[in-house]
């Protein structure tokens, strides 16, 4: 028995969970596997309602699970940064989630790029520090100071900043952080996980060329991690990646990046590969607990209109029994996503006609069938 914490989240969450659900219940019908949902309100809602964010109390809680199952958290009555910092980065955070997992595999016919190159693209991002440890501030009238405080699994540091500038004006901070540990241990998984696909070769993302202090560290724990095991790797500075992966997807297999890029180059080969509707992504923590959601948001404008593709969110549960020494009916889940759009069964974003319930009921159905 696996235990489920289930977050529909914000706009289409709830609706793309509901399929993904499906798919899991469907299994368990089929297969020798059983899950116990238990869904959380961890929400926009919830937070317009009770100003909660992520709470003490919802840690505690979702610390007796096995993973959770994420829809999606956003709402543009909220000022940007309170949600996504506040509940998003604050699960990753809190689990120390140090590893963002986003699969980018071309998705036959639907990929977007106009010659017909195959590809198959592993993107870890790395998933707790670089621009997104969240410390910064202000200071007007050119002076000031600035208390900070970075609190992850492996530390819990202040900083502080002076700033005395000799003109008068408003500035502001956003601090880049990595530490040595933290990217050991993350390239130590990117590594194991090229060992198993038998891939000897890691593309590792930077802007060393001008972010010098933050990705010296970065390339300086890659050399030493990549020489030891024995595995091949190399540079791209982020600008000429995104323009790489446009130009020869085909060149990749596995590609490591900072947090801030990896946001950036995930949209990117999403849409690539077919389209947000089909990204999931993990935020794993080989030691702990998992979430497993989406690459796409909350779309509010499609809420309630049974029309968002749920294949991203499906894909998603493919990932979470993966993790959860399922690979056989993860692959299971992704041969039926394969069989439904075969049989001509897609949503509006991929040019087909089937609404969100419907292409859940195909991958479904393909799974019933495959038994
Ligand atoms: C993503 C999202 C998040 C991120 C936001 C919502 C905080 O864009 O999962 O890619 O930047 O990581
Ligand atoms: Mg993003």
């Amino acid at each position: 028995m696996h235990k489920i914490a289930v977050l529909p989240g914000d706009g289409i969450g709830p609706e793309v969970v509901a399929e993904g659900l499906k798919v899991l219940n469907a299994l368990s019908e089929n297969y020798s596997v059983k899950f116990d949902f238990q869904e959380f309100d961890i929400s926009s809602e919830r937070y317009l309602r009770t100003g909660k964010l992520v709470t003490a109390e919802d840690m505690d809680q979702l610390r007796k699970f096995d993973s959770i199952f994420l829809g999606a958290i956003g709402d543009d009555r909220v000022r940007p940064g309170i949600l996504e910092k506040g509940i998003l980065l604050a699960l990753r955070f809190g689990f120390d989630q140090y590893i963002n997992h986003r699969p980018a595999p071309l998705w036959r016919p639907f990929g977007r790029l106009k010659r017909d190159v195959d590809f198959n693209i592993d993107v870890f991002r790395e998933n707790t520090e670089d621009y997104y440890i969240g410390a910064g501030g202000r200071v007007n009238n050119g002076r000031g100071s600035l208390d900070l405080h970075v609190k992850r699994h492996l530390y819990d540091m202040k900083v502080r900043l002076e700033a005395n500038a000799d003109a008068a004006d408003d500035y502001a901070f956003e601090i880049g952080m990595m530490s040595r540990k933290n990217i050991e241990r993350f390239a130590d998984h990117v590594i194991a996980f090229s060992n198993i696909i038998g891939e000897n070769y890691i593309t590792v993302v930077d802007k060393a060329n001008v972010c010098s202090n933050i990705y010296s560290l970065w390339r300086e724990v890659w050399d030493e991690k990549c020489k030891k095991a024995g595995k091949g790797h190399g540079y791209m500075y982020v600008d000429a990646m995104t323009m790489a992966l446009v130009k020869n997807p085909d060149k990749f297999r596995v590609i490591a990046v900072p947090n801030m890029f990896g946001d950036i180059i995930t949209d990117l080969l999403a849409e690539v590969t077919g389209g947000l509707g089909l990204a999931p992504g993990g935020n794993i923590n080989p030691e702990g607990i998992s979430m497993f959601e989406p690459v796409h948001g909350s779309a509010p404008k499609y809420k309630g209109m049974n029309r968002i593709n749920p294949v991203a969110t499906i894909l998603a549960a493919k990932m979470m029994l993966d993790s959860l020494g399922h690979r056989d009916l993860g692959q299971v889940v992704q041969q039926a996503v394969r069989t439904a759009f075969d049989q001509g069964v897609y949503t509006q974003d991929l040019g087909g006609k089937a609404t969100t319930t419907e292409m859940g009921d195909a991958v479904v159905e393909a799974i019933r069938k495959a038994k």
